[in-house]
């Protein structure tokens, strides 16, 4: 059965999750947030004081891995074998553990088959760095998202501010610049745009902006009823 999937790749802090958010709801489509999965075996491995730079090392420990999501009212939940690790989701270190992990190809293929399971009916938003180039080459809708790392920084450090956190910005651009060198130059699954993704350059855009010109493709290419 064919299941409608937009992909949504780019590097961290362009908005892809509020933008994949947006559209899972307004379609009704399941969605797949990647870098979740990779930030959550990070945790796993750092709760073991796994070298997070040895990949044999790391695959011995791969069969005890379990994940669980469950959405809840404030959000979706997530447990890394039966423990409660959401807080610890989108913290720095996480992300740029994640990073480390995501550069090995048997990690890579080990969380492979938890993506592809996700294409289930009605459709699927999914959001991520490879989505459209490795997981999903067949999706009939790749986006492809960028912004200048400066740009991103300053997003995330106003986020932070109004959040009542006391950061630096140019500690937040080298964090950012160094999680984009990882991601582009790994040798598997580089974060790369796909050849038949669109490209959205969100510098100076809203977020609505962004939303409604991927909206009009959605309704474009057929993947809905206008
Ligand atoms: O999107 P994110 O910041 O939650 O992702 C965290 C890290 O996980 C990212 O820096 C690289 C890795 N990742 C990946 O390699 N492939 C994906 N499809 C998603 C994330």
């Amino acid at each position: 059965m064919f299941v409608p999937i937009v992909t949504i790749d780019g590097p961290g802090g362009v908005g892809k999750g509020t933008l994949a958010l947006k559209l899972s709801q307004k379609l009704g489509w399941h969605l797949l947030d990647s870098g979740a999965i990779y930030r959550a075996y990070a945790i796993f491995a750092l709760s073991r004081q796994l070298d997070l730079e040895n990949s044999d090392g790391l695959m011995k420990y791969t069969p005890d891995f379990q994940m669980e999501t469950k959405p809840t009212e404030k959000g979706v939940e997530v447990f890394v074998c039966g423990e409660n690790v959401t807080h610890q989701l989108r913290l720095e270190l996480t992300g740029q553990s994640a990073s480390i992990i995501a550069k090995h190809p048997d990690v890579r293929e080990a969380l492979f088959h938890y993506q592809r399971d996700c294409a289930v009916a009605p459709g699927l938003i999914a959001d991520g760095r490879d989505m459209g180039t490795v997981v999903f080459p067949e999706a009939p809708l790749k986006i492809f998202l960028t912004a200048s790392a400066e740009v991103r920084a300053e997003r995330r450090y106003k986020e932070l501010i109004n959040a009542g956190e006391s950061v630096s910005i140019f500690q937040i651009l080298s964090e950012i610049q160094a999680r984009d060198d990882r991601d582009q130059n790994r040798s598997v699954s580089p974060l790369v745009a796909a050849q038949d993704a669109i490209i959205i350059d969100t510098s100076d855009c809203t977020r609505d902006e962004v939303f409604n010109q991927v909206w009009q493709l959605v309704i474009d290419r057929n993947l809905i009823k206008a």
